[in-house]
């Protein structure tokens, strides 16, 4: 079997770093070669193959495919729902060409399988809000969100149509410790767990029922690359599959973390992140994903809280 090629884009990003590290360790260092418009983040500095690559380039990432051999590709670049809403149009264009240049590309240079992630954002007013399951209402009310059902429907059409295996997770809320989240509306519930530990106090910008499903980093990249090694004809679903693990409001989180640091106190100041949290289901179904390829989270809010602390604590 030919010894497979890995390309990561947006490896410097809240999903990229671990992936790259995880994703190295089964492959080989020099197997995986990481990318990303910045320069290389400091967990992968001199660390691996890396290369500093805007994906918007075209000219460029094939000549970065063909020079490494790469054989797939994992796609991580994007703007998410918060800064994506500051700039509707810039976000389209690069969540959108980016997915468009990267499938063309995958037919074109034969590639085994891509990895482009979607998001519980691809739900919007209209869906039903609890256990939201796999097939449901879908109306966006965000351009990260319509952006990432496009981009479900487009691979789902590539593999359809050019059998090119492109494989997604409709991930929710990511938190970690190790790589910084951005422009995400769920990224309070990583700011909150710095915050505890250097201030003891968060004012959150979400209120405090806000139910959002969530789930650890270390879950997230185990599901993805589960997904990516099971075998193709367990994937019924060719559009992106539901994960869930947790779900929490901004009040519950803030109880979890007075187990640990019992002075630690919460104020609530909602901004415009609030109404694209209230369109988002509270929580996920995530049968199908459970059934065709046996995913089964193992983190819920107090292993992780009690893991996060501890290695943001070390950390300093
Ligand atoms: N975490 C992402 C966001 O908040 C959802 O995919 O934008």
């Amino acid at each position: 079997m030919k010894q497979e090629k890995i390309l990561i884009i947006g490896a410097g990003g809240q999903i990229g770093v671990e992936l790259t590290m995880a994703l190295r360790k089964l492959y080989g260092t020099d197997n995986v070669v990481a990318s990303d418009i910045r320069e290389a983040h400091p967990l992968l500095k001199d660390r691996g193959p890396y290369l500093q690559l805007n994906v918007m380039d075209p000219v460029a990432t094939l000549a970065a495919v063909r020079n490494h051999g790469i054989t797939q590709i994992y796609l991580l670049a994007a703007l998410l729902s918060a800064t994506g809403e500051k700039d509707p149009k810039k976000a389209w264009e690069i969540n959108m060409q980016s997915l468009l240049q990267i499938l063309d590309m995958g037919v074109q240079e034969k590639l085994t399988k891509i990895y482009w992630p979607s998001s519980i954002a691809v739900f919007g007013p209209t869906t039903p809000r609890d256990n939201t399951p796999q097939q449901t209402v879908i109306e966006p009310g965000t351009v990260y969100g319509i952006s990432k059902y496009a981009g479900e429907l487009w691979a789902q059409y590539y593999n359809k149509r050019w059998g090119l295996d492109v494989r997604s997770l409709r991930y929710p809320g990511l938190i970690s410790w190790k790589s910084e989240p951005g422009g995400g509306t769920t990224d309070y519930a990583v700011e909150i767990y710095h915050e505890a530990l250097k201030h003891q106090k968060y004012t959150c910008f979400l209120s405090e029922d806000t139910y959002l499903p969530m789930m650890y980093m270390d879950d997230a990249i185990r599901a993805t690359i589960e997904l990516m090694e099971a075998p193709a004809d367990l994937l019924k679903s060719r559009m992106a599959y539901n994960l869930s693990a947790m779900s929490f409001s901004p009040k519950e989180i803030a109880a979890s973390i007075r187990q640990h640091i019992p002075d630690f106190t919460i104020d609530y100041a909602p901004d415009f992140r609030q109404q694209i949290a209230d369109g988002w289901p509270k929580s996920i179904d995530d049968t199908a994903a459970r059934t065709d390829w046996n995913w089964k989270p193992e983190f819920d809010l107090e292993r992780m809280t009690a893991d996060m602390l501890t290695n943001l604590g070390k950390k300093g």
